[in-house]
């Protein structure tokens, strides 16, 4: 039910001589005022080629246009054409799609199953999860969704921080001044802690650096000992970890980090010397990636690796394994330069595929406008903050539905809502104040209050008695027609969002569709006309379907009551 693509045939019949029909569909307009109709036509570019003004042009269309049954009828109005809908013929389409889809309403074959995949989240072993990681995990679980809803095969990857220069630092503060019993009890906190005393210990006692690059040498070269450790602190980690993933109920399909690389970085130097592109500098192995970026650091002077060639050593190895198409990014802006670096190598390197690449950034999380931040043991503990979030949905439910059952678990699904929606609202570059009390509201732009519009509509046809059947549905007034609008637009909004990856689209659209539904719910008595009530009825469904649908994109669940 593409009601352009319509017009533009319409339209196409009478025009074909001068223009194509994709054309003509790229002209079509929304009309500036809602009372002007519900498409638009403009006619100054014909001008020329009928060598009447736009407004004749416009006049004479609207005699001989063959409009079908959905189009109620057309106008003229300076120079466009300007084309209703038929409300009732439209409002049944519209209905009759959504009900017989149900979840599947929206979506789409763009991907025609190939492969994109998704590195995000991405967490730093032996560090907090920080506020940017949060973000990462919203974003690209969201857009791992819409990615699946538009055909894709999405791979969902955690490339994890689980090597680098600072496990060097962590081994030696351990071995110095680490308690096993501790880091067993609360391995983030008392690894930061040692990693924190590292750092200050480091600034007056300089051989505490050198200790440390050799501790990560000897770890690259496969020390025992070294490893052990290693590997005990990235287990503890993921332990933590996974229990945030848990709350958010979201997966990956690979946990692959950085360390899985170490034995495929040989081969990537070797192909880069291959191809001629090594360059040395100061003792270190760099790439030239063009005049106006740095070059790309693939190996320091004692010869250990770097984060670009394990990101390289894992887009070659991604390629490989899956084949993608398309391989998104989802890491904070501040790592842009990276991102772009290291595609231009790949580009040296002769791989077409680097086209399918794409770093989809993102902006901070402020707190009182300021960055939170994981430094100097100053932690935001996100574990803790989505704890807090739940706990004061808790209090919201028991203070308004305290029969409610499975109290906890709605809690829950509100909660984390809550503080997912928050940030997937905005505009992912866009920076973020962090506030719970905000995040919370059952009212204006928050999670709770799409959640909360979701259960109203489900108690609504519970109390309905409603039983879906799929008969044309006949809703033509105003008060429908806003929301029938919204739902027939939500195909388009999961395009845009796949598009442009940026799941704000998603969000601001299931905002718009929960404030026309509140406002129908408002002015029309939904049970009491019985004539009315089976179509009625079949509207709320649609609502329900759709905004259960639009917060699944998002990676929020819907709970039936709250
Ligand atoms: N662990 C990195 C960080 O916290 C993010 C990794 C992003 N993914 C990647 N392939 N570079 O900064």
């Amino acid at each position: 039910m593409d009601y352009k693509k319509e017009f533009a045939e319409v339209l196409y019949e009478q025009l074909q001589e001068h223009l194509d029909l994709t054309k003509v569909e790229s002209m079509i307009e929304r009309p500036k005022f809602e009372n002007q109709g519900d498409l638009s036509f403009p006619c100054f570019e014909l001008a020329k080629i009928y060598k009447k003004s736009p407004q004749e042009i416009a006049k004479e269309l609207v005699q001989i246009l063959k409009l079908p049954k959905q189009f109620h009828h057309s106008e003229a109005v300076s120079g466009y054409v300007n084309v209703f809908l038929n409300k009732s013929v439209v409002s049944a389409n519209v209905l009759n799609e959504i009900l017989s889809k149900g979840e599947n309403y929206g979506d789409l074959n763009i991907g025609d199953k190939k492969v994109i995949t998704i590195d995000f989240s991405s967490p730093n072993i032996a560090k907090p999860f920080s506020m940017g990681h949060l973000r990462s995990t919203v974003i690209g679980n969201s857009l791992a969704l819409i990615a699946e809803k538009c055909g894709y095969q999405a791979i969902r990857i955690n490339h994890l921080g689980d090597w680098g220069t600072q496990f060097g630092k962590l081994i030696v503060a351990y071995k110095l001044w680490g308690n096993e019993q501790k880091v067993k009890e609360t391995p983030i906190k008392e690894l930061l802690k040692l990693y924190v005393k590292f750092h200050e210990e480091a600034e007056q006692n300089e051989q505490l650096n050198d200790q440390a690059r050799q501790w990560f040498k000897l770890l690259e070269d496969g020390n025992e000992e070294g490893l052990k450790l290693w590997s005990w602190f990235r287990e503890e980690s993921l332990k933590e970890f996974n229990k945030i993933y848990q709350l958010l109920s979201i997966h990956f399909d690979s946990n692959h980090g950085e360390a899985f690389y170490n034995d495929k970085m040989d081969q990537v130097v070797q192909l880069l010397d291959e191809k001629n592109l090594l360059v040395e500098s100061d003792g270190a192995m760099i790439i030239e990636v063009g005049e106006d970026l740095p070059p790309c650091l693939i190996k320091k002077n004692d010869g250990s690796t770097l984060y670009a060639t394990r990101d390289l050593a894992a887009a070659i190895y991604r390629q490989n394994t899956y084949q993608f198409e398309k391989s998104l990014y989802v890491v904070g802006n501040e790592q842009s330069l990276h991102f772009k670096q290291f595609i231009t190598v790949l580009k040296k390197m002769g791989f077409k595929w680097h086209r399918g690449m794409k770093h989809v950034p993102f902006g901070m999380m402020l707190k009182d406008g300021k960055k939170m931040s994981t430094r100097k043991g100053k932690v935001v503990l996100l574990e803790e903050v989505l704890k807090d979030a739940i706990t004061l949905a808790k209090e919201n439910i028991v203070e308004k539905n305290p029969t409610l059952a499975e109290k906890d678990d709605v809690a829950r699904q509100v909660g984390t809502g809550a503080v997912i929606f928050h940030d997937l609202k905005n505009y992912r570059l866009n920076d973020i104040e962090f506030s719970l009390e905000d995040m919370l509201r059952f009212e204006g732009e928050t999670g709770p209050y799409v959640q909360y519009t979701h259960a109203r509509a489900s108690s609504i046809l519970k109390k309905g008695n409603y039983k879906a059947d799929h008969e044309a549905i006949l809703l033509d007034d105003e008060e429908a027609w806003q929301v029938i609008t919204k739902l027939m637009a939500f195909p388009d909004v999961i395009h845009r969002a796949f598009d442009e990856y940026d799941p704000s689209q998603i969000a601001k659209y299931v905002l718009q569709l929960s404030k026309a539904f509140n406002k129908y719910y408002g002015s029309v008595r939904i049970l009491d006309d019985l004539q009315q009530k089976q179509a009625r009825l079949s509207l709320v469904h649609s609502v329900q379907l759709v905004l259960k649908e639009g917060l699944r994109l998002l990676g929020i669940q819907a709970p039936k009551e709250m």
